[in-house]
């Protein structure tokens, strides 16, 4: 296995910018330019607008008027066809969760919302703060941050990008649009163009070739794969060390498993003729089919005896309630399969004379005796 520990950071990109002298960071010249005082707060915010910018596209100030889609939107034009947000909003299987694609909603700290508000999520325990604060972290030590990133807040996720990213199976047109956003993003902040060509190009070497050879990003860290684009179409790398990579898969599509439960219950309407007598109580027999038809219309017959008089307490029309339409006569019995939830109402008797008139019965008459 071939191993190299070339440390990734911008600061180290011989890309002379117009302005920034080569022995200042990206991230130290552009956090004294833009916010004045080169400390970790601002560092952090610096970095923080960089990434966020690049995630949803423009929202604040400073600007100098350059459009950013963000990450997050389709791309157009040459990156027609290209949809990031699938890999983020939970729609695929493409998140390695200790070695098994697994479906996860990095959005589920609030959206874009706290985002524009210059923060990574509404709440610190969801997936949103963990990945967004991760990318705060690692852009910082890319570009070369003094203070955050690395004495203050030094990353700490995963350092194998590969393994990271090893279930998107990320194509070039893809890991192109995620990187031109991240140079639109610092352009839109007035990075100078040859800083901006800078990331662009380190990123591009660091990650956009298939079966790179493992190497420390950041530089203390143990060697490992590092290439993010690796399907098919990904340039391969000079020193491609392809046993070091599994064989990329398209991540499949995460079912939805959703459970509806309902209760249906049949509701009696109509008429009932007849005596009620028991002893002790009433009995319906008969199955009241809840599905697919809740409602069942017909002819009940029959007749129900109580002795004494059977007496009903509340109401019977608990929803669901059975639903029966139609008169009942003659000499059959009925039994319904589902019993009503509940009695509410006022307490009170009910004659089974009145009963008998247009009741609505739900489910066993019984119950109430
Ligand atoms: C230069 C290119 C890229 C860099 C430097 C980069 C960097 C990172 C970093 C540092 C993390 C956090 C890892 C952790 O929390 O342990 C991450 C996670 C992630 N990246 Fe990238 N990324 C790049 C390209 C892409 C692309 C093209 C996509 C495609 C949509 C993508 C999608 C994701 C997703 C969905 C996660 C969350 C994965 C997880 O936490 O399991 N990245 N990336």
């Amino acid at each position: 296995m071939k191993t190299s520990s070339i440390a990734y950071s911008l600061v180290a990109a011989t890309l002379a910018s117009a302005q920034r002298p080569t022995n200042t960071s990206i991230c130290d010249y552009y956090t004294t330019a833009l916010l004045k005082d080169n400390n970790a707060a601002n560092q952090q915010t610096l970095l923080t607008l960089l990434v966020n910018t690049a995630v949803i596209g423009n929202y604040t100030q400073p600007n100098v008027g350059i459009a950013v889609p963000g990450i997050l939107a389709n791309g157009t034009g040459d990156f027609q066809g290209v949809s990031l947000i699938q890999y983020f909003d939970g729609m695929l299987l493409s998140t390695n969760d200790n070695g098994m694609p697994a479906s996860v909603n990095f959005l589920d700290g609030g959206g874009a919302a706290p985002l524009m508000m210059n923060m990574p999520a509404n709440n610190t325990s969801s997936a949103q703060y963990t990945l967004l604060t991760h990318l705060y972290e690692y852009f910082a030590y890319l570009t070369g941050c003094t203070i955050y990133g690395n004495t203050v807040h030094p990353y700490d996720g995963d350092t194998n990008m590969y393994e990271v990213h090893k279930y998107m199976n990320i194509d070039e047109n893809e890991f192109k649009y995620f990187i031109t956003q991240v140079g639109l993003s610092a352009a839109s902040f007035g990075v100078a163009a040859a800083d901006v060509n800078a990331i662009g190009m380190a990123l591009n070497n660091a990650f956009g070739y298939k079966c790179s050879a493992p190497a420390s990003i950041p530089a203390s860290a143990a060697p490992a794969p590092q290439a993010i684009c690796i399907a098919d179409d990904c340039p391969l790398a000079p020193n491609a060390t392809c046993s070091d990579y599994a064989p990329a898969m398209e991540p499949a599509t995460a079912t939805m498993i959703s459970t509806m439960t309902a209760t249906m219950a049949p509701v009696m309407n109509g008429t009932t003729y007849g005596n009620m007598t028991s002893t002790p109580r009433p009995t319906m027999s008969g199955t009241m089919v809840p599905y697919p038809g809740p409602i069942v219309n017909g002819t009940m017959s029959g007749s129900m005896m109580s002795a004494p008089a059977p007496v009903m307490t509340g109401t019977m029309a608990p929803p669901p309630a059975p639903i029966m339409t139609g008169p009942m006569m003659g000499n059959a019995s009925m039994t319904a399969s589902s019993t009503p939830a509940s009695y509410t109402g006022a307490a009170g008797s009910v004659s089974p004379a009145i009963f008998a008139v247009g009741a609505i019965a739900a489910g066993v008459f019984a119950a109430v005796l």
